[in-house]
């Protein structure tokens, strides 16, 4: 480093912590030197957190929060603002990459055990991050006022109508009238550009925190904090920079290439990322055949409508969320990676992910006999991997997990 650079890092060092804190988190940290390609996913949700916030920020400079001028906004922006189309699909197509890349992010965690003790808040943290998430994109959906944009609204908002007591009036007060209008147009507006992205923002923050504390787990689930040199460096461990911070870039230079691909290609990707509805603007007297979400929020979709009662299938939606913060204690296995886990583990995997899958795909068709079900099946099969899992989690655990990551 030359001189003048090292005085001017000396002068901010005595002010600032800058190179303890490089040092702590990436120069001196050090994580399991066996981690796979399963470990890109943390580091591109990060890309794409912050794809959503630059792109959306250039969105938000010529689009408008009004129910009159909204849609004709978007298409100003496709058509007429330099470059415009591309900032928009990047946005659009960065959504729905947001949700394959945390979705591939949490099975990591769940095949390899890393929400177990001691990451217990990390995946915590994650859990609030899925939901401010979901919000976010739910919020986001509206702002082109499309059809679709409407109609799912007003199917959402109206399902809090479904609480007894007090739904009706949560309703109205979430959309601010009657009906989805102008008023809610301008309050998710709101939520969508500052209120959630900052909050998703800071729990990042804490999430990274939470894991640096103890540490990141890995493949073979070995805790590599239990093996230290004398100086208290992990034997079992390398610095995360500069081997994770390059290792990282192949996943983002693979990432680019497959997201540049749909955004010049197929950035509708055949109306799943952007529903087809969606490029009617929205009437509030015309109901759209079929209304679906977008595929992230249809395993949901799936579960709500595998239920009867509407009050009842709301509930089922939601604890279909809410059990996944208690996994960590649903778990009593003692090995962490699937690798060291029994044949009836392993089993339920591959159940609940044919389930979710299932789910998914039904919750995107119109209403069937067979397609509901099918959904009551994988949602009977969705809950019974976390209800049952505490019987069968402990079982065939014989498989020795070694104290060291081997070299192979
Ligand atoms: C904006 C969304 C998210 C971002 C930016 C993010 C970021 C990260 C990063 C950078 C890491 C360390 C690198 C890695 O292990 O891949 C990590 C680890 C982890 N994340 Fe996330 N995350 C997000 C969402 C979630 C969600 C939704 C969950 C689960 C509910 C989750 C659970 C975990 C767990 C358990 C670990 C530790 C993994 C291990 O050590 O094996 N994260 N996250």
């Amino acid at each position: 480093m030359s001189g003048m650079l090292k005085n001017a890092l000396g002068w901010v060092d005595d002010r600032f912590p800058l190179t303890k804190v490089w040092n702590e988190h990436l120069a001196e940290y050090y994580a399991p030197k066996n981690f796979n390609w399963m470990y890109y996913f943390g580091s591109l949700a990060i890309l794409v957190l912050i794809n959503q916030i630059v792109t959306g920020i250039f969105l938000t400079i010529n689009y408008k929060p009004d129910a009159k001028l909204a849609f004709d906004s978007v298409e100003y922006i496709m058509r007429d603002v330099e470059w415009g189309w591309l900032i928009r699909y990047m946005h659009s197509t960065g959504a729905s990459a947001f949700f394959v890349v945390v979705y591939l992010h949490m099975f990591r965690g769940l095949v390899y055990g890393s929400f177990k003790k001691p990451r217990e808040l990390v995946w915590i943290f994650g859990m609030i991050i899925y939901v401010a998430l979901m919000a976010e994109a739910f919020m986001g959906y509206l702002l082109p006022w499309g059809q679709m944009s409407y109609w799912g609204a007003q199917v959402i908002v109206s399902l809090f109508g479904a609480i007894p007591y007090v739904g009706e009036d949560l309703a109205l007060w979430l959309r601010g009238d009657y009906v989805i209008s102008d008023a809610t147009l301008n309050r998710f507006f709101a939520f969508h550009v500052i209120a959630i992205p900052l909050v998703l923002v800071i729990l990042v923050f804490m999430h990274i925190v939470a894991l640096h504390a103890v540490g990141s787990n890995n493949p073979e689930g070995i805790e590599i904090k239990k093996h230290k040199d004398d100086k208290g460096v992990p034997l079992d461990g390398i610095p995360f920079h500069p081997y994770y911070t390059v290792k990282d870039l192949v996943g983002v230079a693979v990432f680019l290439f497959i997201f540049a691909l749909i955004i010049f290609y197929m950035p509708e990707m055949g109306g799943y990322f952007l529903e087809h509805a969606n490029f009617v603007p929205a009437d509030p007297l015309k109901t759209p055949e079929h209304i679906a979400p977008v595929w992230y929020f249809t395993p949901f979709y799936a579960i709500l409508r595998a239920v009867p009662d509407k009050f009842l299938g709301v509930v089922a939606m939601a604890a279909a969320i809410i059990i996944l913060f208690v996994l960590p204690w649903l778990d009593r296995g003692v090995n962490k990676s699937i690798r060291y886990r029994g044949p009836i583990f392993k089993a339920a995997i591959v159940a609940f992910c044919i389930s979710f899958i299932g789910l998914g795909y039904f919750g995107m068709q119109p209403v069937t006999p067979v397609g509901t079900w099918f959904s009551r099946f994988f949602s009977i099969v969705y809950f019974a991997f976390f209800l049952l899992m505490p019987f069968y989690s402990n079982i065939g655990q014989d498989k020795h997990v070694p104290e060291r990551v081997e070299e192979k």
